[in-house]
């Protein structure tokens, strides 16, 4: 069982060929609300492959709340670690135009997400081959969870993302760690083949339409992405966390985990939404197929 523990959020979508300057009012082309929030797509990534996933985590009484839970339950997602409260549901707010996307998440509920909640859902973390954190709930709970782990043997990939909620210490406690590009040098403050050195087996970059590097102990291995015409970007990084925690606990090597993850988001990015493009099984490995 993959348990994710993170944020759930309503994706409140606004497509425009200009983003506002200070002051300006502008037009927009398109606007949606689809379900997102960093966890909660780790967690739809890794059930649409077919692994077991559970997701403790909060939403509000709200509208939002209503929805997001019942989209968690068809996608095949276990829900009974997500709390009800009386924040409001966590929102994105995200502007897309062709080459750009500018998002602001309010936690709402997702800050609900605090020591009390993992301590009731402790029978459900137990049963856990491998815990997914990222950093859209507070800080506290995941130093608490990170500790817990510890102690519990359960191996952790922490996808630190937004990188500035990040705690140099804790690279210590996970088993996986996942910045992008832009991460990594927020994080670690250097170019990150210097980084990946310091961390084999532990580090891997996700480098967006170029795949993902990681280091091997002897080498730096980097690992293509496959080219596509990218219409969203927006959740390309949580298919690759769900898709790589879904190999990876299937017993495959870390390579082959970054290749499959590789694959699984260049098909996400192909439709809109962060959860949109998200594939099956099926499609991730008709398309591994087609590189050999
Ligand atoms: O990683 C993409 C996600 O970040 C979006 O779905 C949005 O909710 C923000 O949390
Ligand atoms: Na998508």
């Amino acid at each position: 069982m993959i348990t994710v523990i993170g944020s759930i959020n309503m994706d409140i979508a606004i497509q425009t060929e200009i983003f506002p300057k200070q002051g300006e009012t502008v037009l927009g082309n398109l606007f949606t609300t689809i379900p997102g929030g960093k966890g909660a797509n780790q967690a739809v990534a890794a059930a649409r492959l077919g692994s077991q996933v559970q997701m403790v985590g909060a939403v509000g009484q709200d509208a939002f709340g209503k929805e997001l839970h019942g989209n968690l339950i068809n996608e095949n997602v276990h829900v009974e670690g997500i709390a009800k409260t009386n924040s409001s549901t966590g929102i994105a707010n995200i502007l897309l135009n062709d080459n750009d996307n500018r998002i602001i998440v309010v936690p709402g509920a997702n800050f609900d997400v605090d020591r009390s909640l993992i301590d009731q859902n402790m029978d459900l973390i137990k049963k856990s081959s491998l815990v997914m954190l990222q950093l859209e709930i507070p800080v506290d709970t995941i130093e608490y969870v990170l500790g817990l782990c510890e102690k519990l043997s359960i191996p952790i990939l922490l996808n630190p993302a937004p990188a500035a909620n990040y705690k140099p210490e804790w690279i210590e406690k996970v088993t996986y760690l996942t910045p992008n590009e832009t991460e990594c040098e927020v994080i670690f403050g250097a170019d990150y083949e210097t980084v990946l050195k310091q961390y084999p087996n532990k580090i891997i970059v996700t480098l967006g339409g170029d795949g993902a590097a990681y280091y091997d102990g002897a080498h730096i291995v980097k690992v293509p992405g496959f080219k596509t015409k990218a219409v969203d970007t927006t959740g390309a990084g949580d298919t690759f966390n769900g898709a790589f925690a879904h190999a990876i606990t299937e017993g495959k090597s870390i390579e082959e985990s970054v290749q499959f993850a590789n694959i699984a988001a260049s098909l996400s990015v192909e439709k809109f939404g962060a959860q949109g493009g998200m594939p099956s099984i099926e499609k991730v490995n008709e398309r591994l197929e087609g590189m050999k």
